[in-house]
């Protein structure tokens, strides 16, 4: 069995070495341009687009991440270098979901306890106690309710948070707030503290986090997007930090990344951000998860892709 590992911008060699360690007996290679040879698996992160080009014997495409966006985006522009006939499947968790909890529940205390407002403070020498937001008051809503939404809402419940969830298909979740598709949208973020976007980049949630969200949530509310850059409207989220609507954002993800040295984002005092790195794809969980899904298939069972019109 041939392994075609096609990544860019990350040390190869610990994935080749896992790769080889949990299926011993498959080939495993890492692409290199003019590599358009056999393989039973491609495994793709951001890689150049002729690793996509069709080749003999592919059974399947692996998305060594949670968001297909890239790759859907990469397959749209180039219909005829690359393939469309395999299942698509893409990382599931794979040890995200726990740092994305972490994530989360640093800026629900962080906030919700205003150490950013103490270290703000502390700049100026300003000692200065200020009323706290009591945890049962401090509503968080959680965009997107699937493989790393629903244990971060899950975690900031357990923490006492009152908690909203909101996905495209309705569902229940025992002890949380769920709310379901475009006309929840408002009422979902209506007096919210904290909105928390875990959504994935689609047509239909683009730009998502804008002027209507930021308008109706609390008075002095925190944004945190851990998502895709494209769900926030720039120029509407800066005008709310401004105006003083919104109190701070936690911004992960950017239109253009890395986020270019002049964009006001990086100088601004109340907009936090981190490397696009509230959850990295894990070798070792990653790895295990492919090789499982790689062991079923190869003993008979049909391998479960994902729909590519449905965008995630
Ligand atoms: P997932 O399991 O596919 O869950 C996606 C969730 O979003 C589902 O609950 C889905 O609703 C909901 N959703 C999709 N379209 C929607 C819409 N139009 N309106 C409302 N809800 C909608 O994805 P995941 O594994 O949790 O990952 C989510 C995203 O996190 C990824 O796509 C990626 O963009 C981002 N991510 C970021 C990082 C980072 O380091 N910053 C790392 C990993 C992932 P249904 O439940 O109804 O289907
Ligand atoms: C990272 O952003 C991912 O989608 O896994």
């Amino acid at each position: 069995m041939d392994i075609l590992l096609a990544m860019s911008g990350i040390d190869h060699g610990r994935w080749l070495a896992a790769l080889r360690a949990a299926l011993p007996s498959a080939r495993v290679r890492s692409w290199q341009p003019g590599d358009d040879g056999p393989a039973d698996y491609l495994l793709y992160w951001m890689a150049p687009a002729p690793s996509l080009a069709e080749r003999p014997g592919l059974k399947a495409v692996f998305n060594l991440g949670a968001g297909v966006d890239a790759l859907l985006a990469i397959m749209r522009a180039h219909p005829e270098a690359v393939t469309h006939r395999v299942p698509l499947l893409r990382l599931e968790d794979a040890g995200m979901a726990r740092q994305m909890v972490e994530y989360a529940l640093y800026c629900a205390l962080r906030y919700q306890r205003r150490f950013d407002a103490y270290e703000e403070q502390a700049r100026e020498g300003v000692w200065q106690p200020l009323e706290p937001h009591r945890t049962e008051a401090f509503t968080v809503g959680v965009l997107g309710a699937g493989q790393l939404g629903l244990p971060v809402a899950r975690a900031l419940a357990a923490q006492g948070y009152p908690v909203r969830l909101y996905s495209r298909t309705p569902r229940t979740v025992p002890g949380i707030e769920t709310h379901a598709g475009p006309d929840a949208l408002i009422r979902f973020a209506s007096g919210a503290r904290m909105l928390l976007n875990l959504l994935p980049d689609t047509p239909a949630t683009r730009g998502i986090l804008s002027a209507r969200v930021f308008d109706v949530m609390a008075e002095g509310g925190h944004v945190v997007n851990l998502g895709r850059g494209s769900h926030v409207v720039e120029a509407d989220l800066l005008r709310a930090l401004d105006s003083g609507r919104l109190s701070r954002a936690a911004l992960d993800v950017f239109h253009q990344e890395p986020l270019p040295p002049d964009h006001p984002f990086w100088r601004h005092p109340r907009i936090e951000v981190t490397p696009h790195v509230s959850a990295l794809s894990m070798v070792e969980e990653s790895v295990a998860q492919i090789a499982a899904r790689i062991a079923r298939h190869e003993a008979g069972e049909p391998l479960q892709g994902l729909d590519p019109r449905r965008g995630y």
